[in-house]
């Protein structure tokens, strides 16, 4: 029985983000369901301890909430302070939802056109949205680039999931050339 948006929780999503990624191998149906799911999430206050996550002066913060065990999907929380914001990156070729738990963000997104060399590529930049507490994005290859920004004066609290633990990513630097990046990998880790 589905449970009623004041009582779920973490162990909810898990359960039901689990049986997801067992029903169906196909990235589509994973993120259009965990973008449902995260929507359920980002509903309920009371299963988060927000006190327990502190936001970083120089950037946004990254708590894991959850890993899969066999790395079918994770669960982070960022932290922003107004005003902090993503470069432009991808997700190591990975699906993911953003939800927004508290504040706003701006998502500016980007859709990979072409590859033209082991570090440059084209993407076609196909527009910005806010995205307002409670609600929720996602993005699925080719169209996984993004840049993510907090928007206004307030901190903001997002909750997203991944197909994957990310490891790393790629960022992407404009080139003086339209629509055309150079790209550098980056290793990502835990504030905790
Ligand atoms: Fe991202």
């Amino acid at each position: 029985m589905e449970k009623t948006q004041d009582c779920y929780n973490l162990t909810n999503f898990v359960e039901e983000m689990t049986a997801v990624v067992e029903a169906s191998l196909e990235d589509v149906k994973r993120v259009k369901e965990a973008e449902k799911l995260v929507g359920k999430l980002v509903r309920t206050k009371s299963w988060l301890q927000t006190e327990e996550l502190i936001s970083d002066d120089d950037h946004y913060a990254r708590y894991s909430l959850y890993h899969d065990p066999q790395d079918r999907f994770e669960v982070i929380a960022l932290v922003w302070k107004p005003g902090q914001r993503t470069p432009l990156h991808d997700h190591d070729g990975t699906w993911g939802v953003e939800g927004v738990f508290s504040g706003r963000i701006k998502v500016d997104n980007y859709l990979q056109v072409e590859k033209i060399s082991d570090d440059e590529i084209k993407l076609f930049h196909t527009g910005s949205l806010t995205v307002s507490e409670q609600s929720t994005a996602q993005l699925l290859p080719p169209a996984d680039c993004h840049i993510l920004e907090a928007d206004g004066d307030q901190p903001a609290i997002t909750i997203h999931v991944y197909g994957k633990r990310l490891k790393s990513f790629l960022i992407y630097d404009a080139l003086d050339e339209k629509d055309i990046y150079t790209t550098r990998k980056k290793d990502v880790g835990y504030t905790s």
